[in-house]
This record gives structure tokens, sequence and C-alpha cells, in this order.
């Protein structure tokens, strides 16, 4: 027996006024439906999620292909129709399917499972998943009978002034057997209001010769839809203050939690320090004893050991135990950085390794680079990748010293124990050992100043 997970994601989320879609609208850096399509790749009872697109459906084609099978809505004429666009996929008939909203992230796979576990155990046709809110706001309310059996849904628009008053309502979410679904679903009309198929009829038309069970949600920020903004930011605030708290209890220290912000997917380790206004996101790893920040994003990228970083911007990239980054350094695109290395102000480092023991402490550009242990690159330092046209590379052996506001023009090669002279800029390979100095000869023209300013040399002063 099959079920599946049926998300609604077709939907424009006009109040956003954003150009993505409002389900790929980011959490803590992390799109809406990556934290919906994540939670039925967890559950224990969902086999296939099934996703609904029609606003900039390109976006969910480009970034969950593999991961769900799509159905489309090409016009949205309301949420009964939009479940009408993917029954076709539902093909074990004696299976049940799970219907979500595409905008609400914070439901976790414990609950989903939960959900089903007793829309199975009580036997239900139907489980209507409701919150009791104290202000029911836009919400659809549920009416129900004396037995706790749900008769129908009233949307907010077509309520009466009694039905108003019904503190319990729709959160969108629903368990239903299949074979009834892919019935019922065919006989909801569109709304005499709106013109639009609304789902929750499907509640009354059932309820008459089936069983309609609810199952009430009390942690309502799992059941939070985003529809604007605002609410996406409350939900962040949430999250994120969830996360911190986590993290500090399980020993995290942090200086203005406030004002961090770590995605759920980062792996901290106890005794790491992240100081105040730093962000890290996506699947990043900080290792024990290290320092972070202030003021520092990291993105995707793996710290390790008793690293410090401050002031920096590290993206997909790896630090190596005790190294010391910033303040002011940017590292991208790939970077790998060894042990005990120090990349300091005002230091880039792009799709580059260095060596264990390196220095770049100051205003270098590494890039396409390939250097080894105990690499010095001076002051104002530059590998010089690009021509114009194309990208190429610098490969550094161990031990080299490079001199300040040197140039090293790829594609080149520096062998091991090498100096290169301060100023100067390399175009050919330097062999072991060597000290290559590319640079004018110094020529000082004596008491030139005097002539040329018509003035006369004072010998005894000064
Ligand atoms: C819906 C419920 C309401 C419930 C509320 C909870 C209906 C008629 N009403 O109202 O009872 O209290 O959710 O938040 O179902 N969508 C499509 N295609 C469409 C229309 C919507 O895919 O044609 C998707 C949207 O992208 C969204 C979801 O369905 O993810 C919900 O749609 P929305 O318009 O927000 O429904 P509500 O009016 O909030
Ligand atoms: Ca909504």
């Amino acid at each position: 027996m099959k079920t599946y997970a049926l998300v609604l994601a077709a939907g424009k989320g006009t109040r956003m006024k954003s150009n993505i879609p409002k389900c790929a609208f980011p959490i803590l850096d992390k799109p809406i439906i990556e934290y919906v399509v994540e939670r039925f790749e967890k559950s224990k009872y969902v086999d296939e999620t099934i996703l609904i697109v029609g606003y900039k459906k390109e976006y969910f084609y480009e970034h969950l292909s593999n991961r769900v099978i799509f159905a489309e809505q090409i016009e949205q004429k309301g949420t009964g129709h939009a479940v009408k666009c993917a029954i076709h996929h539902l093909e074990d008939k004696e299976g049940q399917t799970f219907i979500v909203p595409g905008d609400v992230p914070l439901l976790t796979p414990e609950l989903t499972d939960e959900i089903i576990e007793k829309h199975l155990k009580e036997g239900n046709d139907l489980t209507v998943c409701t919150m009791i809110l104290d202000d029911p706001l836009q919400y659809g309310r549920i009416i129900k009978d004396s037995k706790g059996q749900v008769l129908k849904i009233v949307e907010h628009k077509n309520a009466t002034k009694k039905e108003r008053l019904v503190k319990e309502v729709n959160t969108s979410i629903y368990v239903v057997k299949n074979g009834l679904l892919l019935e019922y679903i065919n006989k909801i009309q569109p709304n005499e209001l709106t013109e639009e198929y609304y789902l929750t009829d499907i509640v009354e038309l059932m309820s008459a010769n089936y069983k309609v069970g609810a199952f009430v949600i009390e942690d309502t920020y799992q059941t939070a839809g985003i529809n604007d903004n605002k609410q996406a930011s409350a939900i962040e605030e949430y999250l994120k203050e969830k996360i911190n708290n986590k993290l500090m209890l399980n020993g995290v220290t942090m200086e203005s939690p406030q004002t961090i912000r770590v995605s759920v997917d980062a792996v901290i380790e106890p005794g790491v320090t992240i100081k105040q206004n730093t962000i890290i996101n996506g699947k990043s790893i900080i290792k024990k004893n290290s320092i972070i920040g202030p003021n520092t994003t990291i993105m995707n990228s793996k710290i390790d050991e008793e690293v410090i970083v401050e002031d920096s911007v590290i993206a997909n990239s790896t630090i190596g135990e005790k190294s010391y980054v910033g303040p002011f350094a940017h590292i991208r695109d790939l970077s790998v950085i060894g042990k005990n290395v120090r990349v300091g102000n005002f230091t880039e480092v792009k799709n580059s390794t260095i060596g264990d023991d390196s220095f770049a402490s100051h205003h270098a550009y590494i890039g396409d680079t390939k250097a080894g242990k105990r690499v010095n690159f001076g002051c104002g330092s530059v590998t010089v990748n690009f021509d114009g046209k194309e990208k190429y590379q610098t490969v550094i052996g161990n031990d080299v010293f490079i001199g300040c506001n040197v140039n090293l023009i790829a594609p080149i090669k520096i062998d091991d124990d090498v100096i290169i002279a301060a100023g100067s800029t390399i175009t050919e390979d330097v062999k072991k050992g060597s000290l290559a100095i590319a640079r004018n000869r110094q020529e000082v023209k004596e008491d030139f100043y005097y002539k040329h300013f018509n003035k006369i040399k004072n010998e005894n002063n000064k």
C-alpha cells in the first residue's frame, strides 16, 4: 500500500511581490519547498512526493527533478482544481495521500508520520488537520457534529456570522484514501462566490457516507503558511531562535545570538564560539573550538578544529585546523586551505589549494592556484590567472617565498625552494632552488634633483 504526498505549489504568492515563486522563497537561506520535499523524504510512510506546479514552474523542474513527480496546473482555479491536476499519478487506489500546501515549511517529518498513523489507526476515510486559533482570521472554519465527525469546512468569505465564531480552522493538511479522492475530486463544483474549485468542499461531499476525522495540531508554527514577507520573517525569526537555543544548550557559545543566523542543515560542534553578525548557511560544518565572527558569512563550507575566522566571507571551501582567516578575507569556489595557514587582511582566494603552514597575510589575490606547504605570499602578490579570454593555472611547490607585489603570470610553475624577488613580474617557470628577479635594475642619477629644480645643494645641513 503506497502513501503519496501531494504538494500544492502552483500558486503565485502575489503578496510576496517577488520574482521567485512563493514556495521557493528562502527561510534561513533555504527555499521553503526544500523543507517540504525533505520532510517527505524523511517520512516513514511517504513513498512518493507529487509536486503540483504552475506559476514559474521552471524553478521547480530545475531544482527538484529526480526527487519528486511533477503535475502541472496551468491555470490556478483553486485548491480542488490543483488536486484534480495531479490525481492521474495516484496509481495505487488502495493507498492514501497526504495533501499539504507548498508554503508550509516547519511541519516536521515526525508530526507528518503521526498524522498518517492516526488516520490509519482510527480507520478514517479522510482526516482534516486543524488548529485552534483565538483569532481565526481568514482561515476556513471546521464544522463538526457532536461525535467529532467533520461535516464541512466553510471558507471565511462564505461563512455566516455564527460560523465565523468557530475557532477550529483548516490547516489545508489532509490525509485521504486514494480511491475516494479519485471519486470525490470530480464532484467538487466551482464556488458560487469565487468560481474556484475548493478542495475543502470534499469534506461535505464525503462526510454524508464516510468517516471524516479531525487531527488538531497544537504547535501552530508547524502549520504556518507563508503568504507575505512579514510572515516569512516571523517564521525565520522563530526558526533562528530555535536553532540558536539548541546549539547553545549543546555547548556552542553565541555572542548576541539575535544577530546570528545558522541554517537548519549546518553542523556546529560543541566548543565553537560564534560572534555577532555572523551567517552560517547551507550544509556548513564547523568543528570544535573554532571561533567564527564577528561579521562573517560562511556558506556551504567546512571549518576544521581551532580555526579563527573574523570579518570574512568563506564560500564552498574548506579551512584546515588552526588556520586563521581575516579580517577581511574572501575564500571561495572550492578552495582548500591547509592547516596552520594565515589568510589575512584583504586577501582573496579563489578555486585554489594552499598547503599547510603557508601565509597570505595581506592584500594578495590567489586564483586557480595549487600551492604547496610553507609558501609565503607577500603583500600585494597576485597570481595573474586571466588574460581577458581564458583562465590559467599557477602551480607553486613547497617552501616558496614570494616577495611583495609579485605577479605570477599563469600558466606558470614555480618549483620547490624558490625565492621570487619583490616587485617581479614572472612569466616563465622557475626551477628548484632558484632566486627569480624580473624587474629593472635600479639606476641612480646623482644630484639630478638640483639640476631639475635649479637649486643649490647645501652640503652642511642635514
Ligand atoms: C486554504 C483553505 C482554507 C485554509 C487555508 C490554510 C481552500 C479553499 N481553503 O485557503 O480552508 O484555512 O488554506 O492556509 O482550500 N494553490 C494551487 N493552485 C490553486 C490555488 C492554490 O496550487 O489554484 C496552492 C497555493 O500555491 C498554496 C495552497 O494551494 O500553496 C493554498 O492556497 P491558498 O490560496 O493560500 O489557500 P487559502 O485561501 O489560504
Ligand atoms: Ca494560504
